[in-house]
C-alpha cells in the first residue's frame, strides 16, 4: 500500500553520459539562466514557448532531448518558481528514465537550497499513489541529476540529499491521505506510525482505547463513540542530544481517518474527500520521519489523535455534553465540528509537557476554504514570535500559509447554556475558521501556540507543478523548514499575534 520514493535525486557538475533529457531553465525574456544555449526564436514561436512559468517545450538534441522549462520573469523567481519549474520539467520527462536539469547559473539562494528546492519539486511531481489499479500508473522516472558549477559540488550533494529527505516525507504524507479509509483505520495508522518511527530513531508510545480512557480524553471518546473502529493516540518523539537542555516543539495533527459528520451528518458530496480528513496528523508523523535525516537540532514531539467521525449507535447526539482532559465541559451541537475535539485533548496533552511552542495542523473547516481558497492556509496563533516564525517557513518552503486574527470579541460566540462551551459558535458558519481557532485556544494554556487550517490545502483538485491530485502533503516542508531553523521562545505567549496585520 505504501509506496517508497522510487526517484534517485543526485547532482553532478555534469549531466550523465547516458541521460536521455536535458532541462535548461528559460526566463520569459528567452534568455536561459544556466550554460548558453542557442535558441531558434522563430521555432519557439511556433512552438508557442514564451517562457512563462511551467511552460515546456522538447527539442532534438545532441544523443538527447533538449526540455525547455520556463520560469517567467527574472524578478523574485527563486525559490518558489524553481520548485514550480522543476516539477513542470519532472512532468514533461515522465516517459524518460534518466534525466538531468542544468541549475548552474541559479543566483539568490545557496547552491545547496537551489538542488534542495529543485529535489523537492521534482519528487513532488513524479509522486503516483499505487497500490489500487489492476495496473499501476507510473511514472518511469527513475533518476535526476542536478548539474551545477565545478566549484559547487558538496554543497549540491548536501542540498540534494535534504531535498530527497524532505521528499519522501512528503510522499508518505500523502499516500496516507490517499490511502482509503476503509484500509487506513486509526489503528492501522497508528502501526504505520510505529513502523516509521522505528526506522527513524523516533521513541513511539500509542495510546489504546482503554489507555484513552485512562488518560480521561474526553474530547477523543466523544467523537469515537460513533465508530465500530476503535481510536488511537500517537505520541513520537525526537531527541537529537538525549540529556541535553534544548527546547521542545510540540506538533499536533488531526487525525480523522473518515469524517463523515456522525449524527449531523454531510452529504454524499461532502464525505467525497473526507479520507484525507487525517492530512494534519500525515502532516505531523511524515515531517517527524525526516527529522534525524535533516539533522535537526531541538526536540521535537508528536501528538496524533487517530478516530473515525461515524453515525453509529452510540453516537454523541448533538446537545451533549463532554468533559474533556483539562477538566473543561464542551456541549456538542454539531458533530461534525468533531476535529476541535479531538485537538481540544491533544493539545492539552502536548501543553503538558512545557513545549517551547506548540504547532497544530488540521483540516478544521470548510469556512477556511471559503476565505482562503484551495492553495492557502489559515494561521492563526497566541504569539506573535511564533506566527511570524511560521508565516516565514511556509514562505521558503513555497506552502501558503496566511495570518487570520483570533478576535477576543468572537469568544463569546461560543458560550453555552449549560456547558464551559459548545463546539460552534451562535452566529452560523460566520466566522467559522476564527471561532474553532479561538476553541482551540482553550486548551493550549500559556504556551506559544501556532494553528493551521489546512482544510483548502491538504488536497489538490488537480496536477499542477509539484503537486499531483489528491493529497498534498501540504505543512510537511513548512514543518521541516521551521525545525531546521528554529529559535527558542523561551516563555509564554506574548498574546500580540494581533498585532501583525
Ligand atoms: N473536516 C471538516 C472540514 C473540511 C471541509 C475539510 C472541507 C476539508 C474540506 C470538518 O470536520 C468539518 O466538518 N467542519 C465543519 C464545521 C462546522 C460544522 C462548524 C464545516 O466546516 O462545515
Ligand atoms: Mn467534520
Ligand atoms: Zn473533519
Amino acid at each position: 500500500m505504501m509506496t517508497r520514493m522510487d526517484i534517485q535525486l543526485r547532482s553532478s557538475i555534469a549531466p550523465p553520459a547516458d541521460a536521455e533529457a536535458i532541462g535548461h531553465l528559460v526566463f520569459d525574456s528567452l534568455d536561459p539562466v544556466g550554460r548558453p544555449l542557442t535558441l531558434d526564436a522563430e521555432a519557439l514561436n511556433r512552438r508557442r514557448f514564451t517562457g512563462k512559468l511551467g511552460e515546456t517545450v522538447v527539442l532534438e538534441g545532441d544523443g538527447h532531448l533538449d526540455v525547455l522549462v520556463g520560469v517567467g520573469g527574472r524578478k523574485d523567481w527563486l525559490e518558489r518558481r524553481l520548485l514550480q519549474a522543476t516539477g513542470s520539467f519532472a512532468r514533461a520527462v515522465s516517459g524518460c528514465s534518466r534525466v538531468a536539469l542544468d541549475l548552474t547559473g541559479v543566483v539568490g539562494p545557496d547552491v545547496a537550497r537551489a538542488v534542495q528546492v529543485a529535489a523537492e519539486g521534482a519528487a513532488g511531481a513524479a509522486y503516483r499513489f499505487k497500490g489500487y489499479k489492476s495496473e499501476d500508473e507510473h511514472s518511469a522516472l527513475s533518476e535526476m541529476t542536478f548539474v551545477v558549477e565545478g566549484g559547487a559540488a558538496g554543497e549540491a550533494k548536501t542540498g540534494a540529499a535534504r531535498g530527497a529527505a524532505i521528499a519522501a516525507a512528503v510522499w508518505l504524507a500523502r499516500d496516507l491521505g490517499n490511502t482509503p479509509a476503509g484500509d487506513l483505520t486509526p489503528k492501522r495508522m497508528a502501526e504505520i506510525a510505529s513502523e516509521k518511527a522505528g526506522e527513524s530513531g523516533l521513541e513511539v508510545t500509542v495510546f489504546d482505547e482503554s489507555r484513552i480512557e485512562q488518560e480521561r480524553l474526553g474530547g477523543l471518546l466523544a467523537v469515537a463513540r460513533g465508530s465500530a473502529e476503535p481510536p488511537r493516540l500517537v505520541f513520537l518523539r525526537y531527541d537529537p542530544e538525549p540529556g541535553a537542555d534544548l527546547p521542545t516543539v510540540a506538533l499536533v495533527g488531526k487525525g480523522i481517518t473518515f469524517d463523515s459528520g456522525g449524527l449531523s451528518l454531510k452529504t454524499g458530496d461532502g464525505m467525497m474527500a473526507m479520507k484525507s480528513d487525517m492530512s494534519g496528523a500525515a502532516a505531523v508523523v511524515a515531517a517527524l520521519s525526516a527529522c534525524r535525516e535533516l539533522g535537526v537540532s531541538v526536540r521535537v514531539l508528536g501528538v496524533t489523535p487517530l478516530t473515525e467521525n461515524m453515525p453509529g449507535g452510540r453516537a454523541t447526539k448533538p446537545g451533549d455534553v463532554f468533559v474533556a482532559r483539562n477538566g473543561r465541559s464542551v456541549e456538542v451541537l454539531n458533530t461534525d465540528a468533531e476535529g476541535r475535539l479531538v485537538l481540544s485533548d491533544a493539545l492539552s496533552l502536548a501543553a503538558e509537557e512545557s513545549p517551547d511552542a506548540i504547532i497544530d495542523l488540521a483540516t478544521l473547516t470548510g469556512a477556511c476554504v471559503v476565505a482562503l481558497g484551495r492553495k492557502m492556509a489559515g494561521a492563526m496563533g497566541n504569539d506573535s514570535r511564533l506566527l511570524r516564525a511560521v508565516l516565514r517557513a511556509g514562505q521558503a518552503a513555497g506552502e501558503d500559509c496566511w495570518p487570520l486574527p483570533l478576535p477576543e470579541m468572537y469568544r463569546a460566540d461560543i458560550e453555552s447554556d449549560v456547558a464551559d462551551m459548545k463546539n460552534i459558535g451562535k452566529d452560523g458558519r460566520n466566522a467559522g475558521a476564527l471561532v474553532a481557532g479561538l476553541l482551540l485556544q482553550e486548551f493550549v494554556g500559556d504556551r506559544p501556540w501556532v494553528h493551521l487550517d489546512i482544510a483548502g490545502p491538504a488536497r489538490s483538485e488537480d496536477d499542477s507543478y509539484d503537486l499531483r491530485k489528491g493529497s498534498t502533503g501540504f505543512g510537511v516542508r513548512t514543518l521541516c523548514e521551521l525545525l531546521g531553523t528554529y529559535e527558542p521562545i523561551g516563555g509564554p505567549a506574548d498574546q500580540r499575534a494581533g498585532e501583525l496585520w
